[in-house]
């Protein structure tokens, strides 16, 4: 069977750990049954992002695109996308990506753009997810893999895992429970994902 080599991309702006996850899986053969699969660029708006040193050590090549040096929010996806689109990914994955991304880069990577958010959603879009969860009162919260579409946090559920909240509970310990599961699942879902692209 011919084996098929995929590419993905990963944007991120902090510590890193979920981009971290996708490229050990792809790196330690879990997908390679089927297919190639490698993070070939990881993407930081920010330079001092410490998921880039991360990267480096991974082996994976990395670039910063300071959202800081862009008069519009338009300017910067058209970097953003001229960059992504040098490496020609089947998947554009957002791994902590603390930016608003337009409608015109949305539609552009339409069927290969997905998220990660912490929370169950719809519940919790937007910011502080895990305090809202425990002043809500909520028995269970989450994270949940979906499609992007230019509705913040909205889009396609692909998946979700469901960890309980604690008596006690404080959003740090929440998030450090819910941020185990994030690693366990988003690399499953990408897999599955590269499998149907
Ligand atoms: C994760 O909680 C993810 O769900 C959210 O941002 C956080 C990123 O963490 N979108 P990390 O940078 O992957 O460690």
């Amino acid at each position: 069977m011919q084996k098929i080599e995929k590419n993905i991309v990963i944007l991120m702006s902090g510590s890193g750990s979920n981009m971290a996850a996708i490229v050990h899986a792809a790196q330690n053969g879990q997908w390679r049954d089927r297919f190639g699969a490698r993070v070939v660029c990881v993407i930081s708006n920010r330079a001092d992002s410490p998921g880039l040193a991360t990267a480096q050590v991974l082996g994976v090549a990395t670039q910063v695109i300071d959202h800081k040096h862009f008069t519009s929010r338009e300017a910067f996806d058209a970097a953003l996308q001229v960059a992504i689109d040098g490496y020609q990914p089947a998947l554009v994955v957002l791994a902590g990506f603390m930016r608003i991304l337009t409608a015109d880069f949305v539609t552009h990577y339409n069927g290969r753009l997905v998220n990660i958010h912490p929370s169950l959603l719809p519940a919790f879009t937007g910011l502080n997810t895990h305090q809202r969860a425990i002043d809500a009162g909520c028995a269970v919260a989450g994270a949940s893999v979906h499609r992007v579409t230019d509705e913040l946090d909205h889009g396609q559920i692909l998946a979700q895992a469901v960890v309980p909240v604690l008596p006690g509970d404080t959003a740090d310990t929440l998030a450090a429970r819910v941020l185990y599961q994030e690693h366990l699942m988003y690399p499953k879902v990408i897999r599955q994902l590269l499998l149907q692209l």
